[in-house]
């Protein structure tokens, strides 16, 4: 968030003073009812008769098979074994292993006896905990721990429920899945992971409720997705609470229709230990909720406190650090809607380009901050404004709705699995896979594609050579988890496609 905003803010200081010495006397107040006004009809809705909104599983076929197994013995020779239609029943214990789905309709589910979980513990060496790529994939009341890379991530699996599962310290990301439609992550408690904790990645129809997410850098973060719910979420003592952005470099160049509501963001001031260069080592630690690029993002009924940057910040990628531009989109959030919510003590030690705004807003000595916005943000809303300590929101709109309450989710009944036609496997993989990693054209875990095309262009059978037994390269970068449970030709088919992409 720093550098660039410098040059703007006086630009921003300059308009700002003129309009706050031109204005006679205050604004009027405009005061709504949020139980009583109009509700949202914008977001999605579905097509055809399906209705959306009492939906509560999505998760597909009733399973005709169970499977035991017990401390000592293998979850993946179960999964290997499974016909599709299985439930993996895992009994409490310590399970050192990666577990590969990669067929449909597997539902992995520890028993927990007397407070005893399945534990599944990567000993610091393991890169993953659970990696998905089929469909119709449930993962319950595991306890996940010591992992590098995932503790739980879906390679472009659709109808997938992640639910009471307990991750600690497992890498990267904790909770990721990528290119997937239709999901449900729910009552997991997530802490310690040193991007995102939640993380949804390129994907449709989400529902993340009810985790409680806490001591990473990222809390819960909703990433070039389309029509996802967040409520009712605990997100304390993370570096940023709840995200909603566009990382441009991705195939998928949007994030679209967010709904935040009803979550407690509280105290998101952990020191920010996110990997150097990476997108979220740009958060300011002490962000409550932050919206970059995102379009149609709803903030409603929340508890947001004691974040000491800002409640919430909107921005643009112009104005964020570690973002290399992606001509295809568009880097402005568009349309943020802010209703109701409880704020209180936020911004009490904010960061010098805030104060700054608040300064060219006309609000000398202000303590606090509640919602900072720079850069353009056409179509935002808001209500009751008065409540809040603002800076930058001074355009934005009176909404003609006051709550979401007519919106219950945005989850469909099972939508058909993804299916890969042959020729596509490398596609779906490097979106699948790669893409969690890799951006065309900058950093994010992994340096762009656009230089491991340089180094590769002319070698697809040494770029998938090395994604099965990646050697160091790079000082400044984390090293890359083997991908050597990719057959052969699965691998020259993600290089081949990895050396092609442009953008
Ligand atoms: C968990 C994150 C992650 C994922 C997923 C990932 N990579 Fe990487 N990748 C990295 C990192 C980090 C590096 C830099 C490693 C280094 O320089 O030592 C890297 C480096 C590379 C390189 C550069 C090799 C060189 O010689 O410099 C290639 C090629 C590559 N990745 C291909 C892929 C492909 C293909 C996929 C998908 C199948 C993939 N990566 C998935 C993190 C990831």
């Amino acid at each position: 968030m720093k550098g660039v905003i410098v040059g703007l803010l006086l630009a921003a200081l300059a308009f700002g003073a003129g309009m706050y010495f031109g204005r006679s006397g205050k604004q009027e107040m405009t005061i709504s009812s949020s139980t009583q006004g109009a509700s949202y009809s914008g977001g999605f809705k579905a097509e055809g008769a399906a209705a959306t909104g009492s939906i509560t599983s999505v998760a597909g076929p009733a399973p005709t098979n169970v499977v035991v197994v017990k401390d000592g013995e293998s979850i993946q020779a179960a999964i290997k074994a499974a016909p599709k239609g299985t439930i993996i029943r895992v009994m409490p214990g310590t399970y050192h292993e990666t577990v590969y789905v990669d067929k449909d309709d597997i539902r992995i589910i520890g028993v927990i006896e007397a407070g005893r979980r399945a534990v599944l513990d990567g000993e610091k060496k393991l890169n993953d905990a659970i990696l998905y790529s089929g469909n119709n994939f449930v993962a319950e009341n595991l306890e996940i721990r010591n992992y590098k890379g995932n503790g739980i991530m879906g390679q472009a699996g659709n109808n997938f429920e992640i639910r009471n599962n307990v991750i600690a310290e497992s890498g990267v990301y904790g909770i990721f899945p990528q290119l997937g439609q239709n999901g449900i992550v729910e009552h997991n408690v997530v802490s310690g992971i040193a991007d995102a904790a939640i993380y949804i990645g390129m994907s449709d129809n989400i529902l993340v409720a009810n985790n409680d997410v806490f001591d990473s850098v990222a809390g819960i973060e909703i990433e070039n997705s389309r029509h996802a719910i967040v409520e009712h979420n605990y997100v304390h003592n993370n570096s940023g609470g709840l995200l909603a952005f566009v990382t441009p470099g991705l195939p998928i160049k949007d994030t679209v229709d967010v709904i935040f509501r009803n979550n407690f963001v509280v105290g998101n001031n952990h020191p920010n230990f996110g990997a150097p260069g990476s997108t979220v080592s740009g958060i300011p630690a002490g962000t409550g909720i932050l919206i970059m690029a995102a379009d149609d993002v709803v903030i409603e009924g929340n508890i947001i406190s004691d974040n000491k940057v800002s409640g919430i910040i909107i921005t643009d990628h112009a104005h964020a650090s570690n973002i290399t531009a992606d001509p295809e989109s568009d880097p402005n959030s568009d349309r943020v809607k802010i209703l109701d919510n409880v704020m209180l003590n936020n911004g009490y030690d904010t960061i010098t380009e805030a104060k700054a705004l608040l300064l060219a807003d006309g609000k000398v000595g202000a303590k606090n901050l509640d919602i900072v916005r720079v850069g353009p943000s056409p179509g935002s809303c808001i209500i009751n404004r008065h409540q809040y300590v603002t800076a930058g929101v001074s355009d934005f709109a009176e909404c003609n709705f006051t709550n979401t309450s007519t919106t219950v989710n945005y989850l469909l009944p099972p939508v058909p699995p993804r299916e890969i036609k042959p020729g596509e496997r490398g596609k779906v993989v490097y979106l699948g896979i790669c893409t969690g990693c890799h951006t065309y054209n900058g950093r994010m875990i992994g340096p762009p594609v656009q230089v491991i095309q340089a180094l590769y262009m002319d070698n697809p059978q040494g770029l998938a050579d090395f994604i099965a037994k990646p050697t160091k390269k790079r000082d400044d970068y984390p090293e890359m988890p083997p991908q050597d449970y990719l057959d052969p030709e699965t691998r020259l088919a993600v290089a081949q496609y990895m050396l092609q992409v442009t953008n």
